[in-house]
């Protein structure tokens, strides 16, 4: 039995195959390689001498044959998945777009995985879900109210998720992440966008002199330094919690179709649950690197929240989740070497 993960060659997905790759999972790929890298799959996996060939299907999810003709080919146990549209802003600009490949595309992934007898599904949700919070730390029960359509979708799919249970048993985990960084300890993967909007790599770019400088946007907030307030948590830790999702899901199916503990459809938050301004990050950027990094204050962004602090105290309880990573400059620390060693990601 394998693991499907959709979106398997970005970059929380690749640290992700990975991790299970490193556990002794069989792992299968769908990607439609619009954002991700067809490099990042296998190398992700390259340390592990008998893992093989991890097989991978150039796909979208929102193509029903092509998604079948994967189910058909290997027995799937469980979905992973990631493959979405995930930027906030350009989620206000072309929301439709969002809606048909985030919340189609998932319609048509979860009724294929159901049609085959899939019982277990990890999901990757954003922090974007809960829009402005209401207190810090946020607590999974908090309101969701996003405030973009990236966040809708995501919030969306959690409820589409509930519905499938209730109809089809399909038990699931959503898994709410805050702000990944960082890269995997062996650097063969990392975080590689285009365009990169995310603070730490551009911080990043700017120290290796591919950009001239970077923006804060905004030093008004209600925040101690006017800067916002974000809660750093590493990609390897990422990829962690979805293994342990995995188990929790596996043990609840039940090795003798018992199915003592049956789930509904949870929802979990990850983060280290301790918060860092833009300039407190831009401050270890430069302390790490030991550049200089030129920042001026720029308009605020719309649509971001002044402060996203989790709390992570139910993946801790019930998932187990251990964060290794757990302070700012470990996590800009792996994300400078993956930089280093690849000033232009998979571009080489
Ligand atoms: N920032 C800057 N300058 C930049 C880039 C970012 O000041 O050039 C600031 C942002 O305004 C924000 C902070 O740095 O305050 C972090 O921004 P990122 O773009 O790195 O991350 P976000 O917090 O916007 O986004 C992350 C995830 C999204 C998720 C969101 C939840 O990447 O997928 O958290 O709000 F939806």
């Amino acid at each position: 039995m394998a693991i499907l993960v959709t979106g398997g060659a970005g970059y929380i997905g690749s640290h992700t195959v990975a991790e299970l790759v490193a556990h002794g999972e069989s792992v299968v790929v769908v990607d439609n390689l619009s954002l991700g890298h067809r490099q990042a799959v296998q190398r992700g996996a390259r340390a592990l001498a008998d893992s093989g060939e991890i097989p991978f299907h150039m796909g979208d999810i929102r193509d029903a044959h092509a998604l079948t003709e994967v189910f058909r080919q290997h027995e799937i146990e469980a979905v992973v998945h990631f493959a979405a549209r995930s930027l906030v802003g350009e989620s206000v600009q072309v929301p439709l777009d969002y809606y048909e490949t985030n919340v189609w595309g998932t319609t048509v992934l979860v009724k294929t995985a159901v049609a085959h007898g899939v019982k277990s599904f990890v999901f990757s949700s954003s922090a974007a879900t809960y829009g402005e919070p209401l207190r810090t730390p946020i607590q999974e029960e908090d309101p969701t109210l996003p405030t973009n359509p990236y966040g809708e979708t995501k919030r969306a799919i959690e409820r589409l998720l509930y519905w499938a249970h209730q109809a089809h048993g399909l038990q699931s985990i959503s898994l709410r992440y805050f702000n990944a960084a960082g890269a995997h300890p062996d650097l063969q993967i990392g975080e590689d966008h285009h365009p990169e909007t995310h603070l730490i790599p551009i911080l990043l770019q700017t120290a290796l002199g591919q950009r001239p400088g970077v923006t804060v946007f905004g030093d008004d907030y209600p925040t101690d330094d006017g800067t916002c307030i974000r809660d750093y948590v590493h990609v390897m830790d990422l990829a962690a919690a979805h293994r342990l999702a995995l188990i929790r899901l596996r043990g609840s199916n039940g090795s003798n179709g018992s199915n003592a503990n049956k789930l509904g459809a949870e929802v979990f938050n990850l983060g280290n649950g301790q918060g860092f301004s833009v300039q407190q990050v831009l401050t270890a950027a430069r302390a790490v690197t030991g550049r200089a990094i030129p920042a001026t204050v720029g308009p605020r962004r719309p649509g971001d929240p002044a402060v996203l602090v989790a709390s992570s105290d139910r993946a801790r309880q019930v998932l187990g989740w251990q964060p290794q990573f757990a302070d700012l400059t470990g996590i800009v620390a792996s994300a400078w070497r993956w930089h280093q060693g690849a000033p232009n990601g998979y571009g080489v």
